[in-house]
């Protein structure tokens, strides 16, 4: 049976780094009871300061008020008692490093410590949740992926997967992460990527091609997608692009095929490997596109611009 939303209230995060402490935050800020769990380490250590700072920027960026920050941060548990992380946990958000070995030990784990109602998902960007988690034996069928962009806290995309998952319980995370966290999943077939790096990776391929052979600079791809493509694709995507670029869709779409066909085929080349010379070239050819901003500037700025965007989305 599909687990209702209401019976989501205690969630434990499994690991406490990049996307573990962001999606604390996500967690947290909706009034979540949050268990932040990772063994002793710095991480551990610091990942109160962490989601304090995070939650202080969307304060300052006027999406909460002073006030929820208490509020949110009194929500946080942090413990390296994995046993007091999972008990009673209506939800688990698992957030190791990308290794398959580790991720099939604690997902062994979890699923041996927990109900059989209990839903895991993992954070995990490549590795297919049925090699994770298809052989442990206390229920798999609730062990799916729950992928998110980094950081989740800002950015709300996640995508829903696992190909030996039942839809119940995929339809109960779905509705759990839409309606309680306020992300917005989409839930796809269990292929390498998922949907989103998929995507991304084509393009990053071709911005590779474009720099390797001298066709233009870092800037120039820079410029596209900052200044062209990321402008219009914030609002509508490749096929509400191709609806505004013709008459409609259909006919957009009708056109499209002949000179993609044409481009794909006997245009587009693919890049197969790259030195160290070329990494160079592309650092030096995107430094003087930071501004002077140090790396932790640049990545403020980001978020600034990010939360900005998204303000004038739900507006
Ligand atoms: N960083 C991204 O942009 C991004 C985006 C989407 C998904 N992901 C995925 O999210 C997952 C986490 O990535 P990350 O970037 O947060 O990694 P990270 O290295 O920042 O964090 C991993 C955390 O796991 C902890 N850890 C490792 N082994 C452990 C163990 N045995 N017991 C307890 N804690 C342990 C580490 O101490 C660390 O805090 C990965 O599967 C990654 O592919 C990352």
């Amino acid at each position: 049976m599909k687990k209702p939303i209401h019976e989501y209230k205690k969630v434990a995060v499994i690991g406490c780094g990049f996307i573990g402490y962001s999606w604390g935050v996500a967690f947290a800020r909706k009034g979540l009871e949050t268990w932040m769990y990772n063994r002793p380490s710095k991480t551990l250590d610091t990942v109160e300061d962490r989601m304090r700072g995070a939650l202080q920027f969307l304060s300052k960026e006027g999406v909460i008020s002073d006030e929820e920050i208490d509020d949110a941060l009194g929500n946080v548990h942090i413990t390296d008692d994995l046993s007091a992380a999972v008990n009673g946990a209506d939800y688990i958000q698992e957030c190791l490093w990308e290794d398959l070995a580790l991720k099939q030990d604690i997902f062994k784990t979890l699923t041996d410590m927990t109900d059989e109602n209990v839903p895991i998902g993992s954070s995990c960007s490549g590795l297919r949740i049925t090699d994770i988690a298809g052989k442990v034996a206390n229920h798999p069928e609730r062990c799916i992926v729950a992928h998110p962009t980094n950081p989740p806290h800002l950015i709300p995309f996640m995508e829903i997967s696992g190909d030996n998952a039942s839809q119940e319980v995929k339809d109960s995370v779905f509705d759990f992460f839409e309606q309680v966290v306020g992300q917005k999943p989409i839930q796809c077939k269990e292929v390498y990527g998922y949907v989103l790096n998929r995507l991304q990776l084509s393009l990053v391929q071709e911005a590779l091609y474009l720099v390797q052979e001298d066709i233009c600079n870092v800037e120039a791809v820079e410029r596209a997608l900052t200044e062209g493509l990321g402008l219009r694709w914030a609002f509508t995507g490749p096929f509400g692009v191709e609806e505004l670029n013709s008459p409609n869709l259909f006919e957009g779409l009708d056109k499209y095929k002949d000179y993609m066909i044409e481009f794909f085929t006997k245009e587009q080349k693919k890049v197969y490997d790259y030195d160290k010379d070329f990494i160079k070239k592309c650092v030096d050819g995107f430094a003087p596109l930071m501004d002077g901003k140090s790396h932790e500037e640049y990545l403020l700025w980001r978020d600034q611009m990010v939360t900005r965007t998204r303000r004038l989305k739900e507006d």
